[in-house]
């Protein structure tokens, strides 16, 4: 007789969850903010496998697990791992798999994560695989959307920087499209302009976007402001990372005829691209924004893992 076995859930890309699933880890991520000190992963361990360099993920995902009774195994640098002695992301993942409930994996590699997933018993998180995509950064910056606009539709959002290597902005603008009657502004140079394949995307879902390479005048009629670093790393020479690591700068004499309501978002970290005379401007919400990466993981975790019902 076949054996009916439950699909583990994973998060690797945006779109492996729908717009409902947005919304209840939205409102699991609200739950959680109101009440961060819950026991639900009593008894359970979760690797952290970083190996890529990170603040705001790494930390948030291992307060969110501190905070729901969790213990962590794993690594911020995989010098200290055995993948310097030649072992492969495979090895690595059926060996984790054996020792923890959950894993939780950043990975330079495009497709790193998925790959993963397809190796492992437990569910696995992506927390950023290269240029591609960062969920869980997503699903934060949504319930950050929500907190300050108080709706995820018809919103006017300019997306700002280094669209071609910013995985926050690939999976972001997948995740809004869900929602109705979404305006985007892609503001870039040609260097850095959105891949076809996301354009393809909002274009085979006649979603109204316009690409720019200069935004003055564009933030004035915005609801989000997202900016976004220019991602040295991603590059194949330093040279062309220094034509156009300054390419776009926002300053505070630059919100003077934004909308009252308008916020700015950036996944940190930054480098010049927000100067620090807007970090006390009303507008400024990016270290809130981090802030709600700790409820939002919570949620994420706690789905993930079946471990609460709302
Ligand atoms: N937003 C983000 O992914 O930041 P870290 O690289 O510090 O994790």
């Amino acid at each position: 007789m076949e054996k009916l076995t439950q699909r583990k859930r994973d998060l690797i890309s945006i779109t492996d969850y729908t717009k409902e699933e947005y919304d209840h880890i939205m409102r699991m991520a609200a739950e959680f903010e109101a009440s961060p000190n819950q026991q639900l992963l009593q008894g359970k361990v979760v690797a952290v496998l970083f190996f890529e360099p990170s603040t705001r993920t790494r930390l948030s995902f291992e307060t969110a697990i501190n905070r729901l009774g969790g213990r962590i195994v794993g690594f911020s640098d995989s010098n200290s791992s055995s993948v310097t002695k030649g072992e492969t992301l495979h090895d690595t993942i059926r060996m984790v798999s054996n020792y923890a409930d959950l894993i939780v994996m950043r990975h330079p590699l495009e497709g790193a994560a998925r790959y993963a997933a397809e190796v492992a018993s437990v569910p696995v998180i992506n927390a950023g695989d290269g240029a591609n995509q960062h969920p869980s950064q997503t699903l934060l910056d949504m319930y950050s959307i929500v907190k300050t606009q108080g709706r995820l539709d018809n919103l006017n959002i300019c997306m700002v920087g280094d669209l071609k290597y910013g995985r926050t902005v690939h999976s972001l603008l997948q995740a809004l499209s869900q929602y109705q009657n979404p305006v985007f502004h892609f503001i870039a140079p040609p260097e850095l302009r959105l891949p076809e394949e996301y354009r393809l995307y909002l274009n085979e879902r006649d979603i109204d976007f316009a690409e720019h390479t200069e935004f003055t005048s564009v933030i004035n009629q915005a609801d989000i402001v997202y900016m976004t670093r220019v991602q040295k790393e991603r590059f194949s020479t330093p040279m062309e990372y220094e034509q156009v690591k300054n390419v776009y700068i926002l300053r505070n004499s630059m919100l003077a005829n934004t909308k009252n309501t308008m916020r700015i978002l950036h996944p940190l970290p930054r480098v010049n691209e927000i100067a620090p005379d807007v970090d006390a401007n009303p507008h400024a919400y990016y270290f809130e924004q981090a802030r709600n990466g700790v409820f939002t993981r919570e949620a994420i975790i706690a789905y993930t893992l079946g471990l609460k019902n709302i």
